[in-house]
């Protein structure tokens, strides 16, 4: 296994390599803004990695995992139109920097980009790439749309919030896995594992980041504080604030019409009291907790195994 910087570096060689026409800068300028503006890189070094610790070559990963970085920048963009978001990695949001028709057609761009750098892995493994790549797209956007629906649906449980971010977050962190691995020429069994590894992750790090959305610092977050309330999101704070409402005040809080301002004041208020912030953290080491067992399940070495574990772990306590 090589160090995540080592990953990351890998990553950011080969994005330098996709180009952005200057003859249309209307188009591809957008592009170049997101994909420059860095980001975690997540999801490219976990298809890395996984290729990596199956002792594929990094060579035959690398496209693949610009492909799926590629595709998660595009949901950034119009997940940002969809949640009124004018922040994001400290720096305006490309529907705020351009316009909205911009954010559409420069994401659309992005998604076709990202099947293209897909096909740059092994030509034997291809088709199932493709494929597994394709159910993937389908996930996040059902999610994306269950998401939506839900903030105005007020009977959300925690199962159907578990259901929304299965689709909108660990598909994106699930599938990259399984590809690193397919790529790697994983047995069948591992890559189910290292996929159901990237389940329970992705569970964990939208808990988290539903939690940072609350408590984060703007200036670490890089995003808005209290975007999820205002746009009466369904995240798990809502939820179990609304199941732990005894005395009805969250529900009266909820409906009444309040400035932007006072209501994330007064719905994070009710959050404290609740004590919500250690019952989440219990919830997100579970969770991680729960994909490093399916990690151990796997074939690969123990400094492979060691490797994914540190990796959860600092995703567990990060703060942007
Ligand atoms: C943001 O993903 C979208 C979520 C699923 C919460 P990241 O937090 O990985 O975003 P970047 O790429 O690091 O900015
Ligand atoms: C992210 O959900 C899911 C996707 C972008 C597909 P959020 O709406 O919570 O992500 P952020 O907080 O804006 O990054
Ligand atoms: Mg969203
Ligand atoms: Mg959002
Ligand atoms: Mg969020």
């Amino acid at each position: 296994m090589q160090s995540a910087k080592h990953y990351l570096e890998l990553i950011n060689q080969t994005l330098a390599q996709v180009e952005y026409p200057a003859w249309l800068p209307g188009l591809y300028e957008p592009i170049r803004y997101t994909m420059a503006s860095g980001g975690k890189r997540l999801r490219s070094t976990l298809l890395l990695a996984m290729s990596d610790a199956f002792g594929g070559d990094l060579q035959q990963s690398v496209w693949p995992a610009v492909g799926v970085e590629m595709f998660h920048n595009f949901t950034l963009a119009h997940d940002d139109v969809m949640d009124h978001a004018d922040m994001r990695r400290g720096r305006p949001t490309v529907h705020k920097k351009w316009d909205v028709n911009t954010a559409i057609l420069s994401g659309d761009a992005m998604v076709s980009m990202a099947f293209k750098c897909m096909t740059g892995c092994p030509p034997e493994c291809l088709p199932e790439v493709i494929d597994r790549f394709g159910v993937m797209t389908m996930q996040v956007y059902e999610g994306q749309q269950i998401d939506g629906d839900f903030e105005k649906e007020e009977r959300v449980g925690f199962d159907d919030y578990l259901r929304m971010i299965v689709g909108k977050t660990s598909a994106l962190i699930a599938y990259p896995c399984a590809i690193g691995a397919i790529i790697a020429g994983a047995a069948p069994e591992d890559v189910e594992n290292v996929f159901n590894f990237g389940v329970s992750l992705g569970i964990a790090f939208q808990m988290q980041d539903d939690y940072l959305d609350v408590y984060g610092d703007p200036a670490t977050f890089g995003k808005a504080i209290g975007g999820d309330i205002l746009n009466d999101k369904k995240t798990w704070l809502h939820i179990m604030a609304r199941d732990q409402d005894a005395d009805g005040s969250f529900q009266s809080l909820l409906a009444q019409k309040l400035e932007p301002a006072e209501k994330i004041m007064r719905v994070t208020a009710a959050y404290d009291a609740l004590n919500l912030r250690e019952q989440g953290e219990k919830l997100v080491s579970r969770y991680t907790e729960d994909a490093i067992s399916y990690l151990k399940h796997t074939t690969m070495g123990d400094e492979a195994k060691d490797w994914f574990i540190d990796y959860a772990h600092n995703l567990l306590g990060r703060n942007k």
